[in-house]
């Protein structure tokens, strides 16, 4: 084993913590901006708030998972709803048109792709979010 790997390894260097979803939420109000809380295998974990219904959007190259942490929301299809409450997931195939829509302010956790574009394949001004941004 070479001296590189190990120095890679040390653990005051390269701490492994563990992340607190809920003191994550509590530190941003603004909806439909995802934070990122952690990165895998090229994936992005992403926290985000909404309320009010978003745009018509799909994603050309990317699945798209949602898990509810806090409240209820559903998923819009052109051709059903999936309704999700507290502890509930859905993926969200790519290629497939689809919003969200909450009644009451839900927090969702989005798991995708990194650099996913929250409004896929439309730009939109309000809905639009910036790309990459952590907390
Ligand atoms: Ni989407």
């Amino acid at each position: 084993m070479n001296e590189l790997n190990l120095e890679l390894l040390k653990p005051e260097e390269n701490p492994i913590e563990k992340i607190d979803i809920s003191k994550k939420f509590a530190l941003f109000y603004e909806y439909w901006r995802p934070k990122i809380v952690a990165e895998l295998n090229g994936q992005e974990v992403k926290l985000v708030k909404f309320k009010g219904e978003f745009v018509w959007h799909c994603h050309t190259i990317e699945d798209e998972l949602f898990l509810v942490w806090r409240g209820s929301f559903r998923v819009e299809f052109r051709d059903h709803v999936v309704e999700l409450k507290q502890g509930e997931m859905l993926v969200v195939d790519r290629g497939i048109e689809h919003r969200t829509v909450a009644d009451e302010e839900v927090e969702v956790l989005i798991f995708e792709p990194r650099a996913t574009r929250n409004t896929g394949n439309i730009a939109d001004k309000h809905f639009t979010a910036p790309i990459g941004t952590k907390i």
